[in-house]
């Protein structure tokens, strides 16, 4: 095999799990146009914070609708600064919305964009549920509840979903 190969092999892999990733949520139900709820949210947790100063929040939003909307704050009784946090050169920053495409889904993961809660009033343990509320342009408010799991928990790193 000359390196040729070799590169364009590790392209390929690269792209596949890129697929893989994205795999999960390609099932498209052709639901659009139906009155059901727009917002859906699966997988919602919180590594348990290392202390009181800040906690991310991680879910999966699926926009069911045909509408495309955006998420445009989130509120929680832990925190009165919940903010919407983009990770850029590994480096995260505030942003005023997150695009959540019309049939498509927002993933907050680790490493990627995510929820942040600023200046916890408590905190948190693992089994503990943190409520959220997600605002949204279009869509009525939904309430979430986060669960408090281990510090390193990381749903991707599971085979299984
Ligand atoms: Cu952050």
């Amino acid at each position: 095999m000359n390196r040729r190969t070799t590169r364009t092999l590790a392209a390929a892999l690269s792209l596949t799990a890129a697929l893989a990733i994205s795999g999960c949520s390609s099932d498209k139900d052709g639901e659009a146009g139906s009155d059901g709820p727009a917002i859906t949210v699966s997988g919602a947790f919180m590594p348990e914070p290392v202390n009181d100063k800040m906690a991310g929040g991680f879910m999966v939003i699926k926009n069911g609708s045909g509408t495309a909307d955006k998420l445009t704050a989130v509120t929680s009784p832990l925190s009165d600064d919940v903010q919407i946090h983009e990770t850029k050169n590994q480096k995260m920053q505030q942003v005023p919305s997150m695009d959540l495409p019309a049939g498509g889904e927002l993933e907050l993961r680790r490493g990627g964009d995510h929820i942040m809660f600023m200046g916890l009033k408590n905190k948190p343990k693992v089994g503990d549920k943190i409520t959220v509320e997600l605002r949204f342009e279009k869509a009525a408010p939904v309430k979430v509840e986060l669960d408090v799991k281990e510090r390193t928990h990381n749903p991707q790193n599971q085979t299984s979903h």
